[in-house]
């Protein structure tokens, strides 16, 4: 029994977790907390950090006494994490300079615009799969350093240290021992080059980061250093797993062959197709991005994120009141009269991918005095498999006929099936929804027992997924694309066409 368990901790955007697995690799006691959101301004989204570790390690300890283990038989911690989100602290004391700076801010928005204008879009792109947008990392960094006094200077000097969510919550940790981050969260900050491997000079010189801030890049499945033993009952547990939340769930759906993809539906949706060991660069506005990082060698993967996936849901619920839960939709949407062509553009915050437009509003075409509750929540639901079909087909036209083999869906919505089957209508195509639902947390764990030599590589982990329920298509291709041909026409409606 000692040593037998990994603890996986998921930061998320919106709540903390701790999930205690089993040498299977099942999930044996869950600890989640959610925390404050704050928004300064408009467009503004920050978190307390010390929110962030506090509520972390709540969590573990919460989930430890659920599954009646001691710390002693924990073999190992992996650490997934909400991307992005960048925080900048003192080295001394561990305290951070500013508030982290959440993914969702846009506060960046003017510097990125001033340097997609003088032309610096291309560069960034080619050297970091990204697109010069304040989504990612450089641009926070850039800001906070402006912002708080002396914070450049200290910067230059070491003294202020930068880290995803990931690296502060390793520093703190092992106890300020360790300033390191994993390939998949270093591929998101567009200050690392994702083709050679490294902070890039070009990058930091461009959003004016000094290079002494940043933190070692490892394997995604590396040795990350020990915790601190006033933490948990006098033991050092090594901390021996970290990816991003999105590349986590890729593991955990154990997409390790090429053409393979995972769809994760929370507030919004991200998809993550496998393109192997070269990247692919998008000419659809897809980002690239690493998958995972082992022995030394990425794997890359096309990823295409869709804000509003599960939050069209609590619209229903919240905002236009038709629901009372998330589950009453499935039942709601059923009952629509087919004969109806509605269609529900939910662009609350603007379009992703491959959309890309900041100011596009939701819409709501084609409502007749027959239409009621029951056509919105269809046309609310299967917005979410038309984005979806979006994203793929972007991916298909950068990767070929090959395309997605196999998508592999998680998150909240997954159990939603009247949108899970829209979605293999659309695609024409299998969509698989697995045993173990916790696929973040599953890949985190799974990083980390890999590292601690607990389980054994890729292809036996690969073997045990099992899928606990697969959505066939159930409409021919002809009414698929008629369907879809619509929702087309929707979105070149509220697409921004300017003044
Ligand atoms: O890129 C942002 C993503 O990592 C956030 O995921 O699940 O915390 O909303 P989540």
């Amino acid at each position: 029994m000692a040593k037998s368990y990994i603890l996986a901790i998921d930061q998320g955007t919106t709540s903390s977790r701790a999930i205690i697995f089993d040498r299977d690799l099942t999930p044996v006691a869950t600890g989640q907390e959610e925390f404050e959101q704050i928004f300064p301004q408009s467009g503004w989204v920050e978190h307390n950090p010390e929110d962030i570790w506090s509520t972390s390690v709540a969590m573990c300890h919460q989930a430890i006494e659920k599954a009646h283990i001691s710390p002693r038989d924990i073999a190992a911690i992996g650490v997934t994490n909400q991307r992005e989100t960048t925080i900048l602290w003192d080295r001394k004391t561990g305290r951070p300079i500013h508030n982290a700076i959440v993914w969702q801010d846009r506060r960046t928005a003017p510097l990125c615009q001033k340097l997609k204008d003088d032309g610096h879009e291309p560069m960034v792109r080619d050297k970091t799969g990204l697109l010069l947008d304040p989504y990612f990392s450089a641009t926070k960094i850039n800001w906070i350093l402006n912002e708080a006094p002396g914070a450049l200077e200290k910067a230059v000097r070491g003294d202020i240290l930068f880290g995803t969510v990931d690296s502060y919550l390793i520093w703190h940790l092992t106890g300020g021992q360790v300033h390191a981050t994993d390939a998949t969260n270093a591929a998101r900050t567009m200050l690392y080059n994702i083709v050679t491997g490294e902070w890039d000079q070009d990058l930091c010189d461009l959003f004016d980061v000094p290079m002494a801030l940043l933190p070692e890049v490892k394997d995604s499945a590396d040795d990350f250093g020990v915790t601190r033993t006033d933490l948990f009952g006098g033991e050092a547990i090594p901390i021996r797993g970290v990816a991003g939340d999105q590349q986590a769930a890729t593991v955990g759906q154990a997409c390790f062959e090429p053409g393979m993809a995972k769809s994760t539906y929370g507030t919004g949706c991200f998809v993550l197709l496998n393109t192997g060991k070269t990247p692919v660069f998008s000419n659809n506005r897809l980002l690239t991005t690493i998958a995972y990082q082992l022995n030394g060698q990425p794997t890359y993967a096309l990823e295409g994120a869709i804000f509003v996936a599960g939050a069209v849901v609590q619209w229903l619920r919240d905002g236009l009141k038709i629901i009372r839960d998330a589950a009453e939709s499935d039942k709601l949407a059923k009952a629509a009269d087919g004969t109806q062509s509605v269609y529900f553009v939910p662009a609350f915050t603007g379009l992703g991918a491959p959309y890309w437009d900041a100011e596009s509003r939701g819409a709501i075409f084609g409502l007749t005095r027959n239409s009621g509750p029951a056509e919105i929540a269809c046309a609310a639901l299967e917005s979410v498999a038309f984005q979806t079909r979006d994203l793929i087909e972007a991916m298909h036209e950068d990767w070929g006929d090959e395309g997605t083999r196999i998508l592999r869906i998680d998150g909240g919505m997954a159990n939603n099936e009247f949108a899970m089957q829209k979605l293999a209508d659309q695609l024409q195509a299998p969509v698989d929804r697995p045993h173990i639902t916790e696929t973040t947390a599953l890949g985190a764990a799974y990083l980390a027992g890999l590292s601690a030599g607990l389980f054994g590589g890729p292809e036996q982990f690969a073997r045990q997924w099992q899928s606990a329920h697969q959505f066939a298509p159930k409409i021919k291709k002809s009414a698929a694309d008629q369907d879809y041909a619509g929702w087309q026409l929707a979105v070149q409606r509220v697409l921004y066409k300017g003044d």
